[in-house]
C-alpha cells in the first residue's frame, strides 16, 4: 500500500499528464521530504488544479525531486489530468486506504480498535479456511475439544471383546436328580453334583485411553468497521 505523511503539500511547475516536478512547501505545509518521504518510496498523492483534480499513487525520488503518476481517480475520466503549471501536490489517503463498512476482520485483543465493533456471535471456536461461502459449523465447543486428556469412557460388550472359548467340564452323562455314572471321577457316586467351571474374571467397568490434546492456542476477536 502507498505509503502516507502528514501534512506534505508542495506547489510544481509542470504541465501536462506527465510526471511531476516538485517545486517549494505551499505556505504552511512541508515538503515532501520534510514530511519524511524517502528516495524511492511510493506515495498517495492528490492534485488541485483549478478546476481539476486527481488522485493516484506515484514514486518519489529526491534527486531533481519528481513524482510519477499512476491514476486512481481524476476530473477528467480518471486519467491524467492536464497541469497548468500553477497545480499543488499533497499527499493524501485514497479509498484504497480504508475497509468498507460492515468488513469483518481478525484482531489478536480484547477490544475492538476504535472505529469497529466486536461481534460476539461466535465463541470459543476455531478457524476453518475454506474455498467457498464463509459460514460456520460444528457442536463441540473449542475448549471442551481441546481441554480432553483422555478418550471418553468405553465399557467393553460381548461384540467388541476377542472371540475366545473357555475350558470347563461337565460330566457328558450328568442329569440333574439323576444317578451318576459311579466311575466319573468329577462327580464320583451317588446323587449329582455339577461339574468344574473356571473362576470368574473381569468387572465390566469402562476404561478410557489417554490422550492429551490441549493444544496451545491465541485468542482473537472479529471486528466489524463501523
Ligand atoms: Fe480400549
Amino acid at each position: 500500500m502507498a505509503k502516507l505523511y502528514n501534512l506534505a503539500r508542495m506547489t510544481t511547475a509542470t504541465a501536462g499528464t506527465g510526471a511531476i516536478t516538485l517545486g517549494s512547501a505551499v505556505s504552511g505545509y512541508l515538503t515532501f521530504a520534510a514530511a519524511g518521504v524517502s528516495n524511492g518510496e511510493t506515495v498517495t498523492y492528490g492534485i488541485k488544479d483549478g478546476s481539476g483534480s486527481e488522485i493516484g499513487e506515484g514514486v518519489y525520488t529526491a534527486s531533481g525531486t519528481t513524482l510519477t503518476r499512476s491514476v486512481i481517480k481524476s476530473t477528467n475520466s480518471d486519467s491524467a489530468i492536464s497541469l497548468s503549471g500553477s497545480a499543488e501536490v499533497f499527499i493524501t489517503p485514497s479509498h484504497r486506504h480504508f475497509f468498507d463498512q460492515g468488513t469483518a476482520v481478525l484482531f489478536q485483543q480484547t477490544s475492538a480498535p476504535t472505529g469497529w465493533t466486536k461481534q460476539t456471535t461466535h465463541n470459543d471456536k476455531a478457524l476453518r479456511v475454506v474455498s467457498g461461502t464463509a459460514g460456520s459449523g460444528g457442536s463441540s465447543a473449542f475448549s471442551t475439544v481441546f481441554g480432553k486428556t483422555a478418550t471418553d469412557a468405553t465399557t467393553l460388550t460381548t461384540s467388541t471383546i476377542p472371540s475366545h472359548m473357555h475350558l470347563g467340564m461337565l460330566p457328558q452323562d450328568w442329569q440333574a436328580g439323576s444317578p451318576v455314572n459311579a466311575s466319573h471321577p468329577l462327580i464320583g457316586t451317588g446323587t449329582s453334583t455339577p461339574g468344574t467351571q473356571t473362576g470368574a474374571a473381569g468387572s465390566g467397568s469402562s476404561h478410557s485411553h489417554g490422550m492429551d490434546v490441549r493444544v496451545q492456542y491465541v485468542d482473537v476477536i472479529i471486528a466489524t468497521k463501523d
